[in-house]
């Protein structure tokens, strides 16, 4: 019988050194296929307001969106380790953090992901508190893109650097269990991932990470304007099934994000 995948599993793979493969889901159909291929961790995204909704950032997504969302990749992968997204303003203060949290884990997910340095402390603490396991999401945190200017590289001078490195050290402290690492230079999340008892996931950030995720569209080419590190695995294969498998060995080996796909 299939075991449900946990957080004991993936810090389990950070101390034997193994890497694994993470992918955005939105939907039952596409969840069961990644599930079927051996993606044991999906992410429901607000990157849906892109994805699916047509919107030109994560600003417009509501936490209903990413209830329904979730509840149907719950369906459709009933074992997977589920982290669902708190969209813009949904944390904006710890108590307003309970119920939006609440109505996610209702949906199915068994973690939610927050975007933010040390000022979420509080909020990770007390979520954790109340039995919701937290996921940090550091670097390029795309709610903020008014307030970085763009979807930029994060960390590239050494006291942004340092800044997120203390982020990261401060939010494990408030017991964060898993964190979410976007677009930085390879050294700085090798930097972050050794420093961390927890797993982290990068995207954009190299290939020292203990995991990666992917937006779905971009590991399938469906995205117009693709970014640097993301790599169309449907190309390289003709079928959904195939690239889906080629994206998780190329993670397991190291092979990618190569140094085409990273920024240094
Ligand atoms: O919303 C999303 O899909 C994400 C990934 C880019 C990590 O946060």
């Amino acid at each position: 019988m299939m075991k449900p995948t946990t957080l004991a599993d993936l810090s389990q793979l950070k101390k034997e050194k193994r890497k694994f493969a993470t992918i955005t889901a939105y939907d039952a159909s596409f969840a069961h296929l990644f599930a079927e291929q051996g993606i044991s961790v999906m992410l429901i995204g607000d990157s849906l307001g892109m994805t699916i909704q047509g919107f030109d950032s994560t600003l417009p997504v509501t936490i209903e969106n990413i209830s329904y969302h979730t509840r149907s990749v719950r369906t459709g992968a009933s074992h997977a380790f589920l982290i669902a997204d708190m969209p813009f303003m949904s944390y904006a203060t710890p108590e307003q953090s309970f119920d939006n949290a609440a109505a996610l884990m209702r949906s199915g997910a068994n973690m939610v992901k927050i975007e933010g340095g040390d000022w979420l402390c509080d909020t990770v603490k007390r979520l954790t508190e109340r039995a919701v396991p937290v996921c940090g999401h550091l670097g390029l945190t795309p709610q903020s893109v008014n307030v970085l200017g763009g979807y930029k590289v994060q960390g590239r001078d050494d006291s942004s650097a340092q800044k997120l490195f203390d982020d990261a050290i401060a939010l494990e402290k408030a017991g964060m269990q898993l964190l979410v690492l976007e677009c930085v230079p390879t050294a700085l999340a090798q930097r972050i991932t050794e420093a961390l008892e927890i797993p982290v996931i990068g995207i954009g950030a190299g290939n020292m990470t203990d995991g990666q995720i992917l937006v779905m569209h971009d590991a399938l080419g469906i995205t117009a304007r693709p970014p640097k590190f993301a790599k169309d695995f449907l190309k390289e294969t003709g079928n959904i099934r195939d690239a889906i498998r080629l994206y998780i060995e190329q993670v397991e080996s190291g092979a990618y994000p190569d140094q085409a796909h990273s920024f240094n």
